[in-house]
């Protein structure tokens, strides 16, 4: 089975139990500061595990992109990596564990052809971190009757077997963990599934958001019982595949296949390392992040200069990390259009940092040789801010050289230095928009303007996927699965000109998630998900949860003209617009 029919395969079961295929959002998390990335299929359906009604109704199937960087460590192992693939399907208050669990149970034995005998399964077994929430002895007795037994059931505490929130408050519950017996075992270590010793690879997690952590650490019920679960396309394929690892998948061959034709010197974790790192950076490039010294750019740029440090350890001469890109670009690029359309700026970006590391690996080494016996962590922190060199290579090199150096001080700089970034990112990213000034303020004024207008033209399947507003133009994503006529968007660019000329006044309000809603309240932005949610209203026509800026009346945003519209990936589209 490849790649392309596995997630085909999912998407068609669960389409048939009634879910609603949706598209991968974006790995920049649309609207929300409190994370750097989508770390989960459910993270860009937050509002609606909250509560919102979502438009294409309460069982939701997809494949999203998702990169977790917390395991960057490990990546050269058999089964970890930072960009992946997720399969999920969601309940929003609708089914609950007997569907959620045999349906998982029916996807793995019947649909993939798993041996059930090799399957076991972890379960919540109560905790005293999460208080009041008692062991899940339903999942367990759905599992028996399935056909698990006992001994195949592990219950754990919420160490393993709880999931969320994804940020520090937001919805969670406990879950339970599906695992492959892989057979093989590491060194002839004998683990449990949930302790990595090779032996059992976890395959799907269906979780049960019942819950809400609020800011002050409480795990309070939710309105509605969800079922948010994900299942990691790499790990399947590699079991489905008979492998036992990710890495020998066609996912990887046409870009490992290159990394050993380059290497003179070939060892098998760095060429992962630089394939695994080097997917994700394609993926962050074609989303738009771009390589940078603070928070998204900065992950990024880690990445790209990770990869390019284990291609030294390989030997491969000159640049070549545009050449890997290409490879993934060419694996991809028929679930993921975005890779084509971006593949000039992916390039033109790799190639640019490549250079810039090659100098700075250069003058920070000339740098680093200066400093003598006693390194200091200021030393270490300025050859990193001044000549942007890494350091981690600081260390190995100390490491090397018997030199000391002082890491917890280097800790405090770095402390202190994220602090600053952090505030920084805050101011970045508040309301979304690029900077505050006039013209992007009106642009973020249309952008409202726009939605309810597609809404109005298109139907209400639409929806906001992402925005990018910047002085010079406003960029506009959506979900809608056919290309719109140019009638269709010719219609949607004079109902905005013709709501701007309607002089309508934009309000802003606090409100109570219940009030928002009984408005109709449309888009994905809740402040932060405290108590109440700030919404925008424009006149009688359009309702969003926003946190603003916007201008005061609608007059003021000027004349809207769409300039291109395209598709950016399978069921999303883009809108270039201007204002003049
Ligand atoms: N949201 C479920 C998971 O990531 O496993």
């Amino acid at each position: 089975m490849t790649a392309a029919d596995l997630r085909n395969k999912y998407l068609e079961f669960f389409e048939k139990k009634g879910h609603k295929i949706i598209p991968s959002a974006s790995l920049v998390p649309e609207h929300d500061p409190t994370v750097l990335f989508t770390t989960a299929g459910m993270h860009p359906l937050v509002p609606f595990l909250l509560g919102e009604n979502h438009p294409e109704g309460k069982r939701l199937v997809n494949v999203q992109k998702c990169l977790r960087t917390d395991d960057i460590e490990d990546v050269g192992d058999n089964w970890h990596n930072t960009f992946f693939e997720m399969l999920g399907n969601w309940s929003l208050g609708d089914y609950w564990k007997e569907e959620a669990i045999s349906w998982s149970f029916e996807f793995l034995t019947k649909e993939l052809g798993l041996d059930q005998n090799r399957i076991s399964v972890t379960v919540f077994g109560g905790d005293s971190e999460v208080p009041g929430v008692s062991a899940d002895e339903e999942s367990v007795a759905i599992w028996k009757k399935l056909g698990i037994p006992e001994e195949r059931i592990y219950r754990l505490g919420s160490e393993d077997n709880w999931w969320g929130p994804v940020g520090d408050t937001g919805p969670c519950g406990p879950d339970t963990e599906m695992f492959y017996d892989t057979g093989a075992s590491e060194h002839g270590k004998v683990c449990r599934p949930g302790e990595n010793c090779g032996k059992y690879t976890e395959i799907w997690n269906d979780v049960f958001m019942e819950y809400n952590r609020t800011k002050d650490g409480k795990f309070e019920k939710l309105n509605q019982k969800n079922v948010d679960t994900g299942m990691g396309v790499e790990r399947v394929l590699g079991v489905l595949q008979g492998r036992d690892n990710i890495y020998e998948t066609e996912l990887f061959s046409r870009a490992l296949s290159l990394i050993k034709t380059l290497s003179p010197n070939y060892k098998e974790t760095s060429a992962r390392i630089v394939a695994d790192h080097l997917r994700a950076a394609t993926f962050l490039l074609a989303d738009q992040v771009i390589p940078s010294n603070s928070e998204r750019g900065y992950v990024l740029r880690r990445l790209i200069r990770r990869a390019i440090r284990h291609g030294r350890l390989l030997e491969i001469n000159g640049n070549f990390i545009s050449k890997i890109a290409a490879e993934f670009i060419e694996t991809y690029k028929d679930q993921y259009k975005e890779l084509t359309t971006f593949s000039e700026e992916i390039f033109a970006e790799l190639n640019k940092e490549e250079g810039k590391f090659q100098k700075a690996l250069t003058s920070g080494l000339r740098e680093f040789e200066k400093l003598g016996t006693n390194i200091s962590g200021q030393d270490v922190f300025r050859l990193y801010e001044s000549y942007g060199f890494p350091p981690e290579l600081t260390f190995e090199l100390v490491a090397e050289k018997g030199i000391r150096v002082d890491h917890k001080q280097f800790e405090m700089e770095l402390k202190r230095h994220q602090e600053v970034s952090r505030a920084g990112m805050e101011k970045k990213f508040s309301g979304g928009l690029a900077d505050h000034s006039e013209i992007t303020v009106r642009g973020h004024t249309a952008t409202h303007l726009l939605h309810q207008a597609l809404r109005d033209v298109l139907g209400d399947s639409v929806y906001q996927t992402g925005s990018n507003i910047t002085p010079e133009r406003i960029r506009f994503d959506f979900s809608y699965k056919e290309k719109p006529t140019v009638e269709q968007l010719k219609k949607v660019e004079e109902v905005v000109n013709e709501k701007i000329k309607l002089n309508l006044p934009v309000k802003k309000e606090m409100l109570s998630q219940e009030e928002a809603d009984r408005k109709g309240a449309i888009g994905l932005f809740k402040q932060k998900y405290s108590d109440k949610v700030s919404i925008y209203e424009i006149g009688d026509y359009s309702v969003e949860y926003c946190g603003g800026p916007h201008v005061d009346h609608t007059s003021l945003v000027g004349k809207f003209r769409i300039i291109k519209e395209e598709s950016v990936s399978a069921g999303q589209r883009r809108i270039k617009a201007v204002l003049e």
